[in-house]
């Protein structure tokens, strides 16, 4: 397993030049249609950066963040909300949230279906749901997905089309926009 309770003060300083310009100008696009002052959740949230890269195009919004890893989520800045969680048993109501994010997180979540589950069942209805994350059909996708299966991860990477039918499947209508070897899917829960 990766120890990410011990890795906070890396992924806090490497984590925003690990993003792509192009995945924060997509999660910019994304939030440019929720409501002022609207609910978003970041799950896997780590050390928050997706949130950060949020608030520097909606500084109005409600900022929430989960992880396992307390030693990641201590390093969030003071506008967003933090809960030791995963992504498989959400502490929260149902209707909760206008959107949901996952940077670099949904192949670590060891029960994918669990964890879809989840998201559906806090989610407002037609919510969003922003997901960024490695393309397993490319060499680098691929290699970090063997390297991550050799250190104990669950490895749950997708090649996007694949996750687009499932979360169709859990009634999600979604575009898939590929960064090179990552790719941002920008869904909603369809009615
Ligand atoms: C590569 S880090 C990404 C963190 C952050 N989203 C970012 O972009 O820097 C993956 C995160 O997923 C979290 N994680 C692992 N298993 C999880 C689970 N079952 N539910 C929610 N988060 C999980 C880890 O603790 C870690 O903080």
């Amino acid at each position: 397993m990766i120890p990410f309770n011990h890795l906070g003060w890396i992924f806090k300083t490497f984590g925003p030049v690990i993003y792509p310009q192009s995945v924060r100008t997509s999660l910019c696009n994304a939030l440019s249609t929720l409501s002022p002052h609207a609910t978003v959740l970041d799950v896997g949230g780590g050390t928050g950066v997706m949130c950060e890269f949020a608030y520097t195009c909606r500084d109005d919004l409600d900022f929430t963040a989960v992880d396992p890893a307390e030693g990641m989520l201590k390093h969030a800045k003071a506008y967003v909300k933090t809960h030791k969680a995963s992504a498989e048993e959400l502490p929260f109501e149902d209707n909760s949230f206008d959107m949901i994010l996952m940077g670099e997180a949904l192949h670590h979540f060891n029960d994918i279906d669990l964890a879809l589950k989840e998201t559906v069942r806090v989610l407002k209805k037609e919510g969003g749901l922003f997901i960024y994350d490695f393309n397993v059909n490319t060499f680098k996708g691929k290699s970090i997905c063997t390297m991550e299966k050799l250190l104990g991860e669950p490895g749950n990477f997708f090649e996007p089309y694949d996750l687009q039918e499932k979360l169709e499947k859990y009634g999600f209508r979604s575009t898939i926009t590929k960064h090179g070897w990552r790719y941002t899917v920008d869904a909603s829960l369809a009615l």
